[in-house]
């Protein structure tokens, strides 16, 4: 089949890359014209594993091309996707302009029927949106022509998002009429071999769903850190208490592990869009609200708690603290709401000077932090700590979990790890002599 996809980001791209890979003919389009000739050259904007890849062997196939033109988008296909931008506003509901504009240009350019997917994360209701400004359009043009507006929401992860694409959990499809439903069927077909993955619904259900998967899945995490914190004031240890509830095949292991904060380009906007959303409706989500405090709080521990060792934040002014790890999870450059920004900036406040190392978000820091001057970006996980007064841990990288202890203690100042994402066991690091502090465990300080 032959589908367009307008956006070239993160959803945009890798929706793109992945339909053509199961044999669809795919054009993929941006106003961004830069990006569109780098991505001509086979360059692209994202870092992500096997990407690369994909999209180099299905533009050599002819199944993949970039372009800025709209209406060779438009005309080449019955299916039009739209994969752009959601960015907050001021309040925190998600920006539609982007998506509003997509849905004006294909109503603009579009001489036959079309299915137009929304695959950006949108407010309940926005497929009505999209559906009136084309229609509005279509009306000054003067012409009669039939389209559908479906909802496909889109649940891959950054760093596995080709795994996520390929191997879908489920793939969610709101569509109100059967015509609809029969492209996005056949569309999807090559998905659903082992078995059928697609779930059809309504079109606001289906929009609620995304909301609804990862404000659930932030829930988890800030319950898991409220514990935490509750844990390290009543003596108890975190770990040990999330094994004992995941045994539980109702609670289950995944997702509930405590740290430092959530962050990244979907959380944190989609649990205050959603928040937005009740309110518009005349609701107070007050669940989904405190989701979001308990995160902004958790995002100050790895400063609380180094300040603590010191003696109170003031006592840090001068100091020089490693950071490991500035992306806001593993296997991504990305460093949007990253917890790692929360501590540099608050060391940075109080005068403290950052060394900083992270294995693939080096670049995306120098763009962030060009002008900083108390910032140092090291080569190498262990020269990072060339003199150091304590280590922070932002970032569970695999290159973090079995460091050499005594490589990092002949660099360091003093021997103090504060630890974010609870890598090392307390109990072997105050062995060897650490001061070492982790979220919601019994500390370690040498006696
Ligand atoms: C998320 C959803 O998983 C995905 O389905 C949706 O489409 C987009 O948002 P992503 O933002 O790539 O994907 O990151 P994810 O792997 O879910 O992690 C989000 C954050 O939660 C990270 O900062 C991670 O460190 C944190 N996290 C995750 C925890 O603190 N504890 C956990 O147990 C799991």
């Amino acid at each position: 089949m032959r589908l367009s996809i307008f956006g070239t980001g993160y959803v945009g791209l890798v929706t793109g890359a992945c339909l053509a890979e199961v044999g669809h003919k795919v054009v993929c389009l941006d106003i961004d014209a830069a990006k569109i000739d780098r991505l001509n050259r086979g360059e692209l904007p994202i870092w992500e594993p096997g990407l690369e890849a994909i999209v180099s062997r299905n533009v050599a196939e002819g199944r993949l091309e970039f372009t800025t033109d709209i209406a060779r988008g438009v005309a080449h296909a019955d299916i039009q996707f739209i994969a752009v931008g959601t960015p907050p506003d001021e309040d925190g509901s998600a920006d539609l302009q982007y998506v509003l504009s997509v849905a004006e240009s294909i109503a603009r350019e579009m001489n036959t029927f079309k299915v137009v997917v929304n695959k950006s994360t949108v407010p309940v209701g926005t497929a009505d949106k999209v559906r009136q400004r084309i229609e509005g359009i279509l009306r000054e043009r003067g012409v009669a022509l039939t389209f559908d507006v479906v909802s496909n929401p889109e649940f891959l992860k950054e760093g596995a998002a080709v795994g996520d694409f390929l191997k879908p959990d489920r793939i969610i499809i709101g569509a109100g009429s059967e015509n609809a439903r029969k492209v996005m069927r056949e569309l999807y077909e090559p998905f659903n071999r082992s078995h059928e993955r697609t779930m059809f619904m309504d079109v606001r259900s289906a929009e609620l769903t995304k909301y609804a998967a990862n404000a659930m899945l932030a829930t988890k995490i800030s319950f898991m850190n409220e514990l935490a914190n509750l844990s390290e004031r009543l003596g108890a240890d975190i770990e040990e208490v999330r094994k004992g509830i995941g045994a539980d095949p109702r609670i289950g292991y995944h997702f509930i592990y405590p740290g430092c904060g959530y962050g990244g380009s979907c959380f944190p906007k989609d649990v205050q869009a959603l928040a937005r959303i009740a309110d518009d409706v005349g609701y107070e989500a007050e669940l989904v609200k405190a989701v979001e405090a308990v995160n902004n709080r958790q995002k100050n521990v790895l400063f609380d708690k180094l300040a603590s060792r010191f003696g109170g934040a003031r006592a840090l002014g001068g100091k020089v603290i490693a950071v490991w790890g500035l992306s806001f999870k593993p296997n991504t450059d990305d460093m949007r709401e990253a917890p790692s920004r929360t501590l540099l900036e608050s060391l940075w406040a109080v005068g403290a000077e950052v060394r900083a190392f992270d294995p693939v978000a080096m670049e995306e820091a120098r763009r962030l932090y060009r002008s900083r001057e108390a910032f140092f970006l090291a080569s190498d996980k262990y020269s990072c700590l060339d003199g150091v007064d304590a280590l922070c841990i932002c970032t569970e990288w695999q290159a973090f979990r079995a460091p050499d202890f005594d490589e990092m203690q002949s660099r360091m100042r003093a021997r103090v790890i504060i630890d974010g994402r609870n890598l090392y066991h307390p109990e072997r690091l105050r062995e060897m002599g650490w001061v070492y502090d982790s979220v919601g465990r019994p500390s370690s300080l040498v006696a």
